[in-house]
């Protein structure tokens, strides 16, 4: 275990015309390596804005991430880039392929932009798509999709998933076999995962549980018996 990201009075703020939006405000916690960590809380919390920060998308406005030890520097975008190829991957809600490339070329392309990826055939067969590769997105159901988008996050092989609404556009059913893939990526290889939900009853499946409220970090939540998402109640 050990503690891999350590967040000490993240403030972000937004400058929105005359009115300043406070997103984080003075946000601090650690996440372990290979902890499954799920962020609760209502639209407009900040969850978001904190995921981006911590996969070096967005800057702070006040405060230090570190990441195994090692202050993020925002002022750096060479090295917050290095970053996140080297350590981060990302699942959005909605998947952000690459429309004019097969499912096989949206993998690939993110294989050549990292340092040390897996074989982006076998991640395929491993989200069960084998039989799709040569299919572009356009011919994919939403949740071929976001196992495409798994796929392509995971082939960089990166430390840290971070999940933004990863089944929200999903029926529960394809829902559930996309957290399983990512639960097991998260016990199987003892990666860290970070995924943030508006649906409760998938926060049982974390080994702990942030509470999010405008902007601040309002409660964390251990889960003495995280359950398997295939017993998650949707
Ligand atoms: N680029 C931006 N410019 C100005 N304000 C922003 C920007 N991005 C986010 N905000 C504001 O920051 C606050 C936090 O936004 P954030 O997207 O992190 O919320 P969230 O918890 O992810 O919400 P949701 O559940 O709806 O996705 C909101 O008030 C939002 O309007
Ligand atoms: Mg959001």
């Amino acid at each position: 275990m050990g503690v891999l990201i350590r967040a000490e009075d993240v403030c972000k703020d937004y400058d929105a015309g005359e009115v300043k939006v406070q997103a984080l405000r003075n946000v601090s916690f650690e996440i372990n390596r290979g902890e499954f960590i799920v962020i609760l809380g209502p639209s407009g919390s900040g969850k978001s804005t904190l995921l981006n920060i911590l996969g070096g998308i967005e800057t702070v406005t006040g405060g230090t991430v570190y990441y195994d030890g090692t202050p993020l520097s925002w002022g750096d975008l060479k090295s917050l880039t290095a970053y996140r190829r080297a350590h981060a991957g990302f699942i959005f809600q909605f998947y952000n392929l690459m429309p004019g490339l097969t499912a096989l070329e949206n993998v690939q392309l993110a294989a050549e932009l990292s340092r040390d990826p897996l074989d982006p055939e076998t991640l395929l067969l491993q989200v069960g798509l084998s039989d799709r590769a040569g299919h572009f997105p356009s011919r994919l159901s939403g949740g071929q999709q976001q196992r495409v988008a798994i796929a392509r996050a995971l082939c960089k092989n990166p430390d840290i998933l971070l999940c933004d609404e990863p089944t929200g556009a999903l029926d529960s059913g394809t829902g559930s076999q996309i957290l399983k893939l990512l639960s097991d990526f998260n016990r199987q290889y003892e990666k860290t995962v970070i995924l943030i939900t508006h649906n409760e009853n998938i926060a049982e499946i974390a080994d702990r549980v942030l509470y999010f409220k405008d902007g601040c970090l309002e409660r964390v939540r251990v889960n003495e018996r995280p359950i398997k998402p295939e017993e998650v109640v949707w």
